[in-house]
């Protein structure tokens, strides 16, 4: 039976995770979270629907072990291809995934030119497809930025690698969009990169926010909401202490 003691699980293919965990954290400080973060198998988006699926079963798995009262798919890749899978298979869970925040770029935007980035699953999978019939008026630009996921992982949120890779990617896009979303939880950690390149008169979007603001609606819903003296526990199947160091220090940061 779920206790509103129990913890929140946050799940992503790496650290790119801990920028909806921030958010989270902010809209409920009092719950008590575990998040866990496979980046012995990221890069997830390069992967077969398939691999992303069984390691994401994998992972929730070991996590639901745990005392865990609601779990939160911190990942847009692993939402897109697991999240119906994980919810036939745990029914009495509350199972939250995030997507891409284009809601929020179209309902701004509504005519307007936006650029989704994700990764190549993401970009890929039907339900963005689906996601894209709900805005027809809007007019989209799939932007896969490939090699991002790995840098960030390394490491390296900011700097020459990171502007060099960006610039390239971003080139096409440079005055043309509206808005950009960032359809990968990695992407908010080189946000100020993003915006550099892109300049003010492209807005960016996430869904960090309105995944966290959904996860306490859901709770509160199901009276689980904790609003004692919270904790953050982080775990990572590297395991490496410097992996563990980078994931407090990105939790810590506010691009
Ligand atoms: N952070 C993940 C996402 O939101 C995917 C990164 C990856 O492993 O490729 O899509």
């Amino acid at each position: 039976m779920a206790s509103k003691e129990g913890k929140i699980a946050v799940f992503d293919s790496g650290v790119g995770g801990i920028s909806v965990l921030r958010e989270l954290v902010k809209c409920m400080p009092g719950e008590n979270f575990l998040y866990f973060g496979d980046s012995a198998n990221a890069p997830y988006g390069g992967k077969s629907p398939e691999e992303v699926c069984d390691l994401t079963i994998q992972a929730v798995h070991m996590l639901l072990s745990r005392d865990v009262k609601a779990l939160v798919v911190a990942c847009n890749t692993a939402t897109a291809v697991a999240i119906g899978r994980l919810r036939e298979q745990y029914p009495d869970t509350i199972i939250i995934g995030i997507e891409p925040a284009l809601k929020l770029a179209a309902d701004r935007y509504p005519a307007g030119k936006i650029g989704i980035m994700a990764t190549k699953v993401t970009l890929k999978e039907e339900k963005l497809a689906h996601q894209l019939e709900r805005f027809p008026q809007a007019d989209v630009a799939r932007i896969a930025a490939p090699g991002l996921v790995k840098l960030i992982e390394s490491g390296v949120t900011e700097g020459a690698q990171v502007e060099e890779l960006l610039n390239k990617v971003l080139a096409p896009y440079v005055g043309k969009l509206d808005a950009l979303v960032l359809g990968c939880t990695h992407y908010p950690f080189v946000k100020p990169v993003v915006a550099k390149i892109l300049g003010e008169k492209t807005e960016l979007f996430d869904g960090g926010e309105g995944t966290a603001r959904h996860t306490r609606k859901c709770l509160e819903q199901a009276g689980l909401l904790n609003e004692t003296d919270g904790s953050i526990t982080i775990e990572n199947s590297l395991g490496t202490a410097k992996i563990l160091e980078f994931s407090y220090k990105l939790l810590d940061t506010n691009s």
